[in-house]
């Protein structure tokens, strides 16, 4: 099999293996977007429900995060935004791209068995084949009703399907198991794991961050803060602050509060 002979997202697929009640009660499967985040936005703007959710089998622009771009070939991995526009969201806003990464890491344990970690923010990391890479990413942005949050999650993609630059840094699950591992159930899992996160932040928002920075690979490292056109902050990661922030303390003894960059595990 090759990385391009995967069976097509399939609607009713989907729909049978779903057992949440709000998160994606509205699915959309496109073949083809820009980006799910902006169809999705657009589909909010229309009117569509809190829980919508977006699939496409292939981006031609999909988003990173700090203005990057997401690889996106067809037909090989999950590309996804979920409406997010309930009251609920003005408590725990910041927290939610958080949430969706562990939404994605439990699914894909749930499902794989293989064990990822959270690079703070939200970056899902595996280091099954002994090189910590990134296999899936959040990008969360705000709509005039609440938020958008798209996650790239890479199943089925081979080595050869990354350009080259990307090849030391990004994985897929394929490459960190050696098998190829079915989409339709794994996207079924994670809108099952948003919607129980979801409840949970929502309701009891402390175990959700306790599931957080337990599973947070950032802290108790000595890391490096990027960030575009600003001098790079180094610190120790000492805490998650309650409203997602990572908390740094710096040489000189300041804690300092980070709320968005590119974080470097320096040890
Ligand atoms: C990151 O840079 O780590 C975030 C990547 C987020 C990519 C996903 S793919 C689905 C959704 N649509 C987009 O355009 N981006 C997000």
């Amino acid at each position: 099999m090759t990385s391009h002979d995967h069976a097509p997202l399939s609607l009713e697929s989907v729909r049978q293996r779903l057992t949440t009640h709000t998160f994606g009660a509205h699915l959309v499967i496109e073949d083809q977007v820009d980006s799910t985040n902006r169809v999705a936005t657009i589909l909010g703007q229309q009117g569509a429900s809190h829980g919508t959710v977006v699939v496409a089998e292939r981006q031609t622009h999909g988003r990173g995060r700090l203005g990057r771009s997401w690889v996106s070939p067809g037909r090989m991995n999950l590309y996804l935004s979920i409406l997010i526009q309930d009251a609920s969201i003005r408590n725990v806003g910041t927290w939610l791209p958080l949430m969706a990464a562990l939404a994605v890491r439990r699914s894909v344990n749930e499902v794989t068995g293989l064990m990822t970690t959270l690079k703070w923010p939200n970056d899902v990391m595996s280091s099954r084949t002994g090189t910590v890479r990134k296999v899936a990413g959040v990008l969360a942005e705000s709509t005039d009703r609440g938020m958008v949050i798209g996650i790239g999650l890479n199943v089925n993609m081979a080595l050869a399907d990354f350009p080259d630059d990307l090849r030391s840094t990004a994985s897929s699950l394929l490459i960190e198991l050696g098998h190829p591992v079915d989409r339709m159930v794994l996207l079924a899992k994670m809108l099952g794991a948003v919607e129980d996160l979801y409840e949970t932040l929502t309701h009891q928002p402390q175990q959700v961050m306790t599931e957080y920075r337990d599973a947070c690979d950032t802290l108790r490292k000595r890391v490096r803060i990027e960030l575009a056109a600003q001098t790079p902050l180094e610190g120790y990661a000492e805490t998650i602050a309650n409203d997602g922030a990572l908390c740094l303390k710096t040489a000189d003894g300041q804690i300092c509060e980070v709320r968005a960059g590119d974080v470097v595990h320096l040890r």
